[in-house]
């Protein structure tokens, strides 16, 4: 039921704050440690390669779950697309594991390749949020995602809760000596403050987006990431035509595009990169870009559009802190989409051509 809601995608937006405190209670001790079986963290451990497996925005949450398995954990992983990998695959480990990302759990992409390397004996955990789903059923292993159902097509929860346990998985693999209880606590009341400004994502949207023909996110490191899931958002539910760019990338080709009045979104939540991606914007100004920054306090300028609350990070967790950081910059993204197609006059929820659950390969 959407409630008060005029569309299910802001309901479920609205849910994100409350879906990371349910995953931080259900996946953590009194002592922040992650309760998460043992057997599954072994397998991760033990695993010469961790394979993640995914299609579409999950294919994005998988993106930011390698780069925290590897610079939490120290494990190497190497991320794959679900329609790819199930028809060209190069598995050389000897004793790989494989972690498929699912909202529905449905996706015939995921099982084709989940049916692959279980015919060659290798083992598997699927995260859902549909616990009785067909790869929570066929896996090895399986894990709630716990956001309650998603109904909207455009994916919005699911996104942060994959990356939420995504974390706790990353914190059992480097054997709780970081913690992402304080980091994830933090975002979950930055997000309810974003929450707060709704009406300048719905102003900037009609200023920058609802009229754009094409339309452009970039960011570097876990901004890259975000930036793809950021495009995707925006083209479903908008038909905007959008592409999200490796900041540093664009100058070798697609600079070409950018025309007078183009929007270009730049997402800077990383200190490291900060700088680098704000020049890369100013390469878009130049040839007329409409630029509009979506930056944490900390990395901020005083005239960016969109300046979201920093996380605090005591010395020891920095590293957890930047990698999450991307969670507080989901929210104005994922408003920006939906007040795009709604400015747009589009069925927010429904758009054409898709389906909620992708059962066909
Ligand atoms: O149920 P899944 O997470 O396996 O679905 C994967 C994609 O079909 C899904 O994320 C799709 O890209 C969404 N419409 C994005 O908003």
């Amino acid at each position: 039921d959407k409630g008060i809601y005029p569309y299910y995608m802001l309901k479920e937006i609205e849910e994100q704050p409350n879906v990371i405190r349910t995953l931080l209670n259900e996946y953590l001790d009194d002592a922040k440690q992650v309760t998460i079986d043992d057997a599954i963290i072994r397998e991760l451990k033990q695993a010469d390669r961790i394979y993640i497996v995914a299609a579409g925005t999950s294919y994005h949450a998988s993106l930011i779950g390698k780069r925290m398995f590897e610079k939490i954990a120290n494990r190497p992983t190497q991320v794959e697309i679900a329609s790819e990998f199930a028809y060209d695959s190069y598995i050389p480990e000897a004793n790989p594991f494989f972690v498929f990302l699912s909202q529905s759990g449905e996706t015939a992409d995921s099982r084709e390749v989940l049916q692959m390397i279980e015919a060659k004996g290798f083992k598997s955990l699927t995260l859902t949020n549909v616990p009785n789903s067909t790869l929570a059923r066929e896996a090895t292993y399986a894990l709630p995602l716990l956001a309650g159902p998603e109904i909207a097509v455009a994916s919005t929860k699911a996104y942060t809760a994959q990356i939420t346990v995504l974390a706790f998985l990353a914190q059992a693999m480097a054997d709780n000596r970081v913690s992402v209880a304080h980091p994830l606590a933090a975002i979950a009341v930055a997000m309810e403050a974003i929450l707060q400004d709704k009406e300048h994502y719905e102003a900037l949207a009609k200023d920058y987006l609802v009229d754009a023909s094409s339309a452009f996110y970039i960011g570097r490191a876990n901004d890259a990431e975000l930036a793809l899931e950021a495009a995707l958002k925006l083209k479903e539910i908008s038909y905007v035509h959008t592409e999200g760019f490796a900041a540093g990338e664009l100058k070798h080709g697609t600079l070409a595009l950018i025309e007078d009045n183009t929007p270009v979104i730049a997402l800077i939540t990383q200190p490291k990169t900060a700088e680098l991606t704000r020049s890369n914007l100013a390469e878009t100004q130049a040839r007329g870009a409409h630029a509009l920054v979506i930056a944490t306090e900390q990395v901020a300028h005083a005239e960016d559009q969109v300046i979201l609350p920093s996380v605090d990070s005591a010395d020891d967790d920095a590293v957890v802190v930047d990698q999450l950081a991307i969670l507080l910059a989901t929210i104005p993204v994922q408003l920006l989409s939906y007040y795009t197609s709604l400015g747009r006059g589009l069925d927010v929820d429904r758009p054409r051509n898709l389906a909620k659950s992708v059962t066909v390969q």
